[in-house]
């Protein structure tokens, strides 16, 4: 089997856990992402996500393993990651089209001033900021706008992984429902592989093909990639409607609450530990003779 775009080797972290030892946060983790791919993962907080964010976004070191990106080892920072954290990393002196334009200079050197500015606001306008709200600085805009900017900077940039560490964490319930499917929109109109962190189990759903879940740390696991098995396009008021949504729901909730704890601290002697596949589907059983179809579930071929 050919190996996949994003792939995570034998991943261990350690930290000093303050008493002059070692605190072993996540061990051997093992598992890969395919081109075009959206993968939420969720854990509980403290499990270790943002440290694997990181080591993919190559802006720290793993203790070891190693994680390949295209065959190639990953180390540093690259264009061909972008990353958005929670807290909106925008650069305050500059307006909201300057801090898309901003990279894409650094990517198109070769571009005019003219073509990078056209490409960034026809970024910003996709995630609903048009006119002359784009020349204004962070410290103006709202919360939702300031990572609907974030978005379309690191859209823009045409990055091969877009890394999203709880976007929408710090945002309320409505402005998130609407930057959720403007980054969907955005998203399907794209070969983009995405790795976002949620703590949001709809959003997940929502947004994700597959689903990896990680147990409690120290010695966290990602015990279980669950696919997604509702068709795109999806909207956030119908997807409730489709057959397999509470059942998947009610998985991750059980895994949330009672097996993410059970399975927690267990060190085990495996090198090479992936998660196990959850495919849950009631369509299939309830369909029979009635829609022998399965619609896609994918919105990108790759
Ligand atoms: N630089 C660091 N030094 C020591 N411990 C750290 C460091 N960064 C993270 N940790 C610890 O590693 C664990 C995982 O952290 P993190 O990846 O931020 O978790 P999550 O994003 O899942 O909430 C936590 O117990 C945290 O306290
Ligand atoms: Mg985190």
């Amino acid at each position: 089997m050919s190996k996949p775009f994003l792939s995570i080797e034998r991943l261990t972290q350690t930290y000093p856990d303050g008493k002059g030892g070692t605190m072993t946060v996540f061990e051997n983790a093992s598992f890969g992402i395919e081109k075009g791919e959206f993968v939420c993962i969720l854990g509980h907080s403290g499990c270790g996500k943002s440290t694997i964010m990181n080591i993919l976004a190559g802006l720290a070191e793993p203790t070891s393993g190693v994680v390949k990106m295209d065959g190639l080892e990953v180390s540093g920072p690259s264009l061909d990651r972008g990353v958005v954290f929670q807290n909106y990393s925008l650069l305050p002196w500059l307006s909201a089209l300057k801090n898309v334009t901003f990279g894409i200079k650094a990517r198109h050197p070769d571009w005019s001033r003219d073509k990078v500015e056209a490409h960034a606001r026809d970024f910003l306008s996709k995630v609903g900021l048009d006119g002359d709200v784009v020349n204004r600085k962070p410290s103006q805009l709202s919360g939702g706008m300031r990572q609907r900017v974030s978005i379309a900077r690191a859209f823009a940039n045409h990055p091969k992984l877009l890394l999203l560490d709880e976007p929408f964490g710090a945002l309320d319930a409505l402005t998130r429902g609407t930057i959720q499917e403007e980054l969907l929109k955005i998203w399907s109109g794209t070969e983009q592989t995405v790795f976002m962190i949620t703590h949001d189990i709809d959003e997940a759903i929502l947004l994700a093909d597959r689903i990896l879940l990680m147990t409690n740390g120290p010695y966290a696991r990602v015990a279980e990639s669950v696919e997604i098995t509702i068709p795109r396009p999806r909207k956030r008021t119908e997807i409730v409607e489709h057959p397999n949504y509470y059942a998947i729901r009610n998985h991750l909730v059980q895994f949330l609450g009672h097996r993410s704890k059970e399975l927690a601290g267990q060190q085990t002697d495996a090198d090479d530990l992936r998660p196990e596949t959850v495919r849950i589907d009631h369509t299939q059983q309830d369909s029979a003779g009635h829609n022998p179809d399965t619609p896609p579930l994918r919105a990108v071929n790759h």
